[in-house]
């Protein structure tokens, strides 16, 4: 029978050598495991919470895809019947963070294809949204909300007070996961269930689309709470889907 200190041992020495399958998550915040890939996959961020192992090739591919200009023709691709959990129209409290080149978690470009939605927007804003609405967990890849568009209202920042320009709003679309775990924010148990802020949905908006400068703009704060409201893609939201 094999003694308990040898099992350990060779658990041990699995570890030191673990490499991550395929589209398996390598990486994020709170992310404690390997950030090795097998071979023929690199370790890619797709957000300050989430780094998926990619086809090498597919990296430099997304790079190539992103400098191709698209036709106007493109933005028909817009998925106007996207929408994740939540019924149409109903208004929640919502909190709003940033993500992307530039953030203080050393993110990188969020504006491409890795997303969990696998495409991005450009130009056009969007976000990550919390995982209760966005439907499936880290390394599930897209889930139901993917495409879906939210008019974001800021009226707050995280202490309640009034910012500068409250009642801004803009119109994202959600391209990306915000994962419950390891993240209070995007942590709602259900769609009634609230963060720390009071709030029921996060949307992580992302840096690189303009988003956040959008709905920031000049109140100086990275945090706010305000107002979600699902609307259609068509009419609401500009911009052109990216894949
Ligand atoms: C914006 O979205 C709302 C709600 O989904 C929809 O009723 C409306 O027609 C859209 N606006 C435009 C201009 O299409």
């Amino acid at each position: 029978m094999l003694s308990k200190t040898f099992l350990l041992a060779l658990a041990a020495a699995f570890t030191a050598v673990a490499q991550n399958a395929a589209y398996a998550q390598c990486g994020g915040q709170s992310w404690t495991g390997s950030t090795a890939c097998v071979s023929g996959y690199t370790c890619k961020s797709s957000s300050a919470y989430y780094s998926q192992c990619v086809l090498s090739s597919a990296v430099i591919g997304s790079t190539l895809k992103a400098t191709t200009t698209k036709s106007p023709a493109a933005a028909s691709s817009i998925a106007a019947s996207s929408s994740g959990n939540a019924p149409s129209g109903q208004t929640f409290k919502a909190s709003f963070t940033e993500y992307g080149s530039g953030d203080s978690f050393g993110s990188g470009n969020c504006n491409t294809a890795t997303t969990a939605c696998g495409f991005y927007t450009s130009p056009g804003y969007s976000a990550a949204v919390s995982q209760a609405e966005f439907g499936v967990g880290p390394g599930a890849g897209a889930g139901p909300a993917c495409g879906s568009c939210w008019k974001l209202t800021i009226q707050t920042d995280s202490n309640g007070k009034k910012v500068s320009n409250a009642g801004n709003s803009i119109v994202v679309q959600v391209t990306n996961l915000c994962p419950a775990s390891g993240n209070p924010l995007c942590a709602q148990n259900g769609l009634s269930g609230t963060n720390q802020y009071g709030a029921n949905l996060n949307f992580d908006t992302c840096i690189d689309s303009k988003a956040s400068a959008a709905l920031f703009g000049s109140s100086g704060v990275a945090l706010g709470v305000g107002t979600a409201q699902e609307v259609d893609c068509k009419g609401n939201w500009s911009g052109t889907v990216v894949h």
